[in-house]
């Protein structure tokens, strides 16, 4: 008997908890705004005065804290720029390294380095054009909304659905431009390649890149937002592997010959002192220069990885591991 009355009690519990919990929403169009739910649900301004329902803002605008869409008007940061940069350096960096190895030769030669200076041309104009197409229209300033926390990446991921009726969809581009800009500037750089590069010698740099832009787009897609926090330490670790595994690949692990062949060959200096640059890169992206004293003379570091890799490839060849 006690027990059906606690059940009796925990039924009507909830019952009274749940008529409080679903509070009336007011999701359509209103004359004094009403906030939405969700985070980037919003109200536009309708030609009359009152405000409509909630919903997606429009590309360019942004809810604000009472869920009126304002359009953006910031510029893109110093860290948003070298997020665009890093975006650009990536495929150039695959274009050279997918250039090098359809080369096969170990060393420059007149074709190889047209195909080069071709990818290089292509890379800035796509960028120069994407920055031209972004709005405003044809200047290089780019009007965007800041990026606060990660979830402004996934607003797909944060669609409510008040009191588990339906979902109100109020996906948008809450990092406008950022998220497209990037897929912009690949569809370009594709198109530019096409154009400009010759196909005679670089056929296979050009498939190579067929297959790597629509992964990268892939990548940013899914990515993007997670890319953005994190490509500081991205940069560097890549750098600093790809670094070890150029002078992994010599033959001859000594000292001796990994400082001559570095110093002696044009091709060697020049991928030494690009990961150099890389590292460097990577450097003022963490620190973004905010102590530019001490900052600048952190990027001073960037040769220990090489130096470090040169001093202690005797005593990591595999052959001394065996004790016997
Ligand atoms: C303003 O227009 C919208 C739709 O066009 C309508 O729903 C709303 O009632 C109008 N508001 C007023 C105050 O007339
Ligand atoms: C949001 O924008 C509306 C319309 O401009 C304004 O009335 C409101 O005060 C703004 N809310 C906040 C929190 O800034």
């Amino acid at each position: 008997m006690f027990i059906l009355i606690n059940i009796i009690g925990i039924l009507f519990f909830c019952l009274i908890f749940k008529s409080v919990s679903s509070y009336e929403i007011e999701l359509g169009a209103v004359n004094k705004l009403v906030r939405c739910p969700g985070l980037y649900c919003g109200r536009e301004l309708l030609q009359n005065g009152s405000w409509s329902g909630c919903g997606a803002c429009p590309r360019g605008f942004r809810a604000n804290a009472s869920s009126a869409c304002i359009e953006c008007d910031d510029s893109p940061e110093f860290y948003d720029w070298l997020y665009l940069g890093f975006m650009a350096i990536l495929a150039l960096v695959l274009h050279w390294f997918s250039i090098d190895t359809a080369a096969k030769r170990r060393s420059f030669c007149k074709e190889v380095l047209i195909l080069h200076m071709c990818a290089l041309f292509e890379i800035v104009t796509a960028a120069v054009l994407t920055l031209l197409l972004s709005d405003p229209m044809g200047s290089l300033v780019v009007r965007s909304c800041r990026t606060e926390k990660l979830s402004d990446w996934y607003t797909l991921l944060h669609n409510p659905n008040p009191n588990y009726e339906e979902t109100l969809h109020c996906t948008q581009e809450a990092v406008y431009p950022l998220y497209t800009m990037v897929f912009i500037f690949y569809a370009l750089s594709i198109v530019l390649m096409l154009i400009v590069r010759p196909w005679k010698q670089g056929k296979m740099s050009i498939y190579a890149a067929l297959y790597f832009f629509p992964i990268l787009a892939l990548i940013q897609a899914i990515f993007g937002g997670l890319i953005y926090y994190s490509f500081p330490y991205i940069v560097i670790i890549l750098s600093v592997i790809s670094n070890a595994a150029h002078f992994a690949f010599k033959l001859d692990q000594s000292m001796r010959f990994l400082v001559v062949s570095t110093v002696t060959d044009v091709r060697n200096v020049v991928i030494l002192l690009g990961h150099w640059l890389l590292h460097a890169y990577g450097i003022i992206a963490i620190t973004q220069l905010e102590d530019p004293v001490f900052h600048s003379a952190l990027v001073a570091l960037v040769p220990l990885p090489a130096v470090f890799y040169i001093l202690t490839a005797r005593f990591t060849d595999p052959n001394k591991l065996h004790v016997d």
